[in-house]
């Protein structure tokens, strides 16, 4: 089994570092290749995505991703900035089914901003479609209005276009996946006001019908921003496009207690998928051995489950990373009086130690 490792910029590399410890002591057969990605790639090869690392990307079962991007970059032309490495893996790899887990550990109750009760138990599910919608539509661009309209004669504009065929296979993709859960799919949309969304709507409907044991409802993104704070518990999947899937599953993430506790995956259609922390780069904590590798830890448990076909690889991840929040240890977006706080590099031996102590035990 190959996989990719591109740690990126910022607390990517230390992330990922304590993520492919784990990996390592699980005793699969696994080829971990490195790669540049992202900023750090840029400033080494002139290219945020060197075709280097796009071809590795490709030839790998799978590809364990840190995070990219930095304030320094933010004056480069667009096709330059490190955001153009992980649009351009979604894009060339076809990885368009992403999926952010949205839950809350029984000890990290706490942690969240929203009331205990309303968090307590909390497991969600958000399916965002990574290839399409505004991210990718054309035309796009800058130009010279051509009528005048504006005081400085001058617009910007972005594509909002989804084809049927996109709107199936990521519906397929939800309805599947509430088959094994709670059997309730929530799409999001704003038909109200939106063609695109009224056609993600009517297609969604459609394929629906094909899963008669799964409820199926839909509600408009701003009552979904907002029922989410209220009563996200009441969520089992949400399907959603890429815009609205970006901005909503960063809320669901903070329900969790921290942003560093949640793990991604973006899949293709034969299964090969890319595995990333939820957040980002966080250039401010960078360097400092302070960042928080669950959420990496925990991709490549996804990894594991989804695209290497090794569950059971991944429940001892997982059941280790429990298994150290009840020990109270917690990085500092975790923290709270009375636990133990910890750095990166402690965070992810601890998790590494957990697993080997069960597995002797066993
Ligand atoms: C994410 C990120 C990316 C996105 C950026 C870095 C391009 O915010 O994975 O959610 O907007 O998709
Ligand atoms: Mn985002």
């Amino acid at each position: 089994m190959k996989i990719a490792v591109l740690p990126g910029d910022g607390i990517g590399t230390e992330i990922v570092d304590e993520a492919v410890k784990v990996l390592k002591v699980l005793d699969l057969k696994l080829e971990l290749e490195f790669a540049d990605v992202g900023g750090m790639a840029y400033d080494k090869h002139g290219h945020p995505l060197p075709e280097a690392t796009l071809k590795l990307a490709k030839a790998a079962d799978a590809i364990l991703f840190g995070a990219v991007g930095d304030w320094k970059y933010d004056k480069l032309e667009r096709q330059f900035r490190p955001e153009q490495a992980i649009l351009g893996l979604r894009k060339n790899l076809g990885l368009f089914a992403n999926f952010r887990p949205a839950i809350c550990y029984e000890q990290l109750t706490h942690a969240s901003s929203l009331k205990p009760e309303l968090v307590a138990g909390l497991d969600i599910l958000i399916i965002r479609e990574l290839t399409g919608d505004i991210y990718f539509g054309q035309p796009r661009g800058r130009r010279t209005s051509p009528d005048g309209t504006f005081a400085g004669a001058e617009e910007a504009f972005d594509t909002m276009r989804y084809t049927r065929p996109e709107i199936e296979r990521i519906a397929h993709v939800a309805f599947q996946a509430a088959r094994k859960r709670g059997k309730k799919v929530t799409s999001v949309d704003k038909a109200n006001v939106l063609e695109t969304f009224q056609f993600w709507k009517d297609v969604v409907t459609e394929v629906g019908q094909q899963y008669p044991d799964v409820k199926l409802d839909h509600m408009y993104v701003d009552n979904a921003a907002m029922q989410l704070v209220k009563s996200p518990k009441s969520f089992d999947v949400v399907v959603t496009g890429n815009m609205f899937g970006d901005i909503l599953s960063d809320e669901a993430a903070m329900l969790t207690g921290s942003i560093g506790m949640l793990p991604s995956g973006s899949m293709n259609a034969s299964n090969q998928g890319l595995y990333e922390p939820s957040h980002g780069s966080a250039p401010d904590i960078a360097g400092k051995g302070v960042a928080n590798p669950l959420a990496t830890i925990l991709s490549a448990a996804m990894m594991l489950r989804f695209s290497l076909n090794q569950p059971q690889a991944a429940d001892r991840i997982e059941s280790a990373v429990k298994d150290v929040l009840s020990q109270g240890l917690r990085t500092a977006d975790i923290w709270s009086e009375g636990t133990r706080k910890v750095g990166t590099r402690e965070m992810g031996e601890a998790v590494v130690a957990a697993i080997t102590k069960k597995t002797t035990k066993s």
